[in-house]
């Protein structure tokens, strides 16, 4: 799973070194600034997309990229249902199946560790695109790009993760690629039932990174550079009582951005449902709509490192 200088399965954050982050960044400013100089890099190939749960970002932007880079994509939303697992078949055996046909698998699924099994079974790249509560990295990649593009650095920063952190594999696989970065300070705001995992804790404590815990919010907003929104995710919860009782416990709204800094940012990897008033749309420092965006150029970045 070691990367070189170029990419092969992509499963986890932990994979990235900062030589190769620069790298990817400094490709995705290219395909940034002149989208159409690499429209026929790709050509020839073609992207899988297997999705076992709903997605709109991911999948949208993957194949936008990989149809921007002149590649072909094939694919199922749904698969859980749309494709022969609902006959019983196993992730492998499609894996394996699949991986005859295309020249990359971008992968959704619902258990965690699933991008890591499909990446033993293919003949062909693995993209993680998200496994159940475990890792998202090519989001965190994006994420990350989005705090070097608006702030100048990444080196320095102080980053509130707020939300649900114990299903959010957004917020796990970011602050694993902060980890290799200097001098930044992380704050987990979450309610103990919806908690940050105590493996990451732990990463974080070998990695010399200062983080706090804490259930105050807007005790938290003077102090950083980045607040890292994230939805209450109602579909990992077997609970409905144990839902309801987190639900809506941080919104973001106009008087709340009245303590953030000048210059700091409100990031969300989306969907939201109401932990972010529309009326902070309008402000500068709403920098999610653009974060999403970058995902486009991230992914192209990403496609192209792994298959040209
Ligand atoms: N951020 C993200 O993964 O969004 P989607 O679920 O829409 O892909």
């Amino acid at each position: 799973m070691a990367i070189g200088s170029r990419l092969r399965h992509i499963v986890e954050s932990q994979q990235f070194s900062r030589a190769i982050l620069e790298e990817v960044f400094a490709r995705a400013d290219e395909m940034k600034s002149q989208p159409h100089h690499f429209s026929g890099r790709l050509n020839g190939q073609l992207m899988a997309a297997l999705f076992y749960e709903p997605s709109t970002r991911t999948r949208l932007s993957f194949e936008a990229a990989m149809l921007r880079l002149g590649g072909r994509t094939i694919g199922t939303d749904n698969a859980r249902e749309f494709s022969s697992a609902a006959k019983g078949e196993t992730l492998e055996d499609t894996i394996r199946i699949v991986s005859g046909y295309a020249d990359v698998i971008v992968l959704r699924h619902y258990e965690e560790g699933a991008a890591r099994r499909a990446a033993a079974a293919s003949s062909v790249p693995v993209i993680n695109a998200g496994d159940g509560p475990g890792q998202h990295p090519t989001q965190a990649l994006l994420d990350l790009y989005t705090i070097r593009d608006e702030l100048g650095h990444v080196d320095g920063i102080r980053i509130a993760m707020v939300g649900d952190l114990a299903n959010g594999r957004t917020v796990r696989s970011l602050t694993y690629l902060l980890s290799k970065f200097r001098d930044i300070r992380v704050w987990f705001v979450a309610p103990p039932a919806v908690a940050m995992r105590a493996d990451l804790k732990a990463h974080l404590d070998e990695s010399q990174v200062p983080w706090a815990e804490t259930e105050d919010l807007e005790a938290v907003l003077p102090q950083v550079d980045v607040v890292y929104q994230t939805r209450i995710q109602k579909e990992r919860f077997t609970d409905e009582a144990a839902y309801q009782a987190v639900k809506g416990v941080y919104r973001i709204d106009n008087r709340v951005l009245g303590l953030m800094r000048k210059q700091a940012i409100v990031m969300h990897p989306l969907p939201r449902v109401d932990e972010i008033a529309q009326e902070v749309d309008a402000d500068p420092r709403a920098a999610y709509f653009r974060q999403a965006r970058n995902g486009l150029f991230v992914r192209m970045a990403l496609l192209d490192k792994v298959l040209a």
